[in-house]
């Protein structure tokens, strides 16, 4: 009997590994603070690790595939970054494309990228106001909870 359910269990497991959905990755948490620890997240900006984390949770639930179409511009990746500003998907008119980078680049596994013009963002606006569901969800709160055992 339990033989089994490990079975189905391994299976599961497996099955989530090598399906590349259109889910997504989720990103663990933990593995999440790490990366961003070791990218010096800490204290730039003026911002915490927390800060960050709680950012990616509300803007895409750590989700590296998360997508909006916000009809004249769309949001990609962990971050939720615009078309508009940001990088070029070859159908926002007048991208200024800052990051200088094809949008679609923010839709892969890969957070290299992701991180490296989010830097550019928060740098630009010396801080993490550019992005609305941190002012609404992050700012000014209690935000331990994000890095909590991590
Ligand atoms: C971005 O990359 C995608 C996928 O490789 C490609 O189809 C698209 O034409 C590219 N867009 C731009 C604006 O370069």
């Amino acid at each position: 009997m339990t033989k089994s359910i490990l079975f189905f269990g391994f299976l599961l497991v497996f099955l989530g590994l090598t399906l590349p959905g259109t889910q997504g990755r989720i990103i663990p948490r933990c593995e999440l603070v790490k990366i961003f620890r070791n990218h010096g997240f800490q204290g730039f900006v003026g911002k915490t690790v927390a800060d960050w984390v709680c950012l990616v949770q509300h803007q895409s639930n750590y989700n590296t595939h998360a997508f909006r179409d916000e009809g004249k511009s769309r949001d990609y990746g962990i971050f939720q970054i615009n078309s508009k500003y940001w990088c070029d998907d070859g159908k926002t008119p007048g991208t200024s494309n800052t990051c200088r980078i094809n949008c679609s680049k923010f839709l892969d596994d890969n957070i290299e990228d992701d991180i490296r013009c989010a830097k550019i963002i928060a740098k630009e606006a010396n801080g993490l106001s550019r992005w609305i569901a941190w002012k609404k969800h992050c700012k000014g709160k209690k935000l331990d909870s994000y890095v909590k055992g991590c």
